[in-house]
């Protein structure tokens, strides 16, 4: 069926199975790469997007629900070809150790910081509870939020 999406500011028209996982829409439709596969069951928070603002998991979100919506992928968090606040953060801190899972933690963090631009560490351990990190490199991350929240 055919459906219309907006992704990263440009509207999108794909012939696509509304049942399809948005995952795999953005990556192999779109060819939007930064989204990452993890566990596939809504548990990791590698796939996570926004959509109309909300963080969701892509792996678990059928593309029609998204159809008419706006979604936001981590390519699409730079302006103007100047990478986020949290962007820079990242790679200020050395924060990726394989990097699989930093999508979908720097997508987390921008949702917290977007409503809670003050967010105390507390704030962030439990905004980005759900954003697993096999290389544990949590302490990384959190100190990287850290210096993006005023
Ligand atoms: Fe979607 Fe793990 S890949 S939550």
């Amino acid at each position: 069926m055919a459906l219309s999406l907006t992704v990263n500011g440009e509207k999108r028209t794909l012939e696509v199975d509304g049942d399809t996982p948005l995952l795999w829409v953005i990556r192999d439709e779109l060819g939007l790469k930064g989204t990452k596969f993890g566990c596939g069951a809504g548990l990791c928070g590698a796939c996570t997007v926004h959509l109309d603002g909300q963080p969701v998991r892509s792996c678990s979100t059928p593309v029609d629900l998204a159809s008419g919506k706006s979604v936001t992928t981590i390519e699409g968090l730079a302006s103007r070809g100047d990478l986020h606040p949290l962007q820079k953060a990242w790679v200020e801190h050395g924060v990726p150790q394989c990097g699989y899972c930093q999508s979908g933690q720097i997508m987390s963090a921008a949702y917290l910081l977007k409503h809670n631009p003050a967010a105390e560490r507390e704030d962030i351990v439990a905004a980005l509870s759900g954003n697993l990190c096999r290389c544990g490199t949590y302490s990384k991350i959190i100190a990287a939020v850290e210096s993006v929240a005023s």
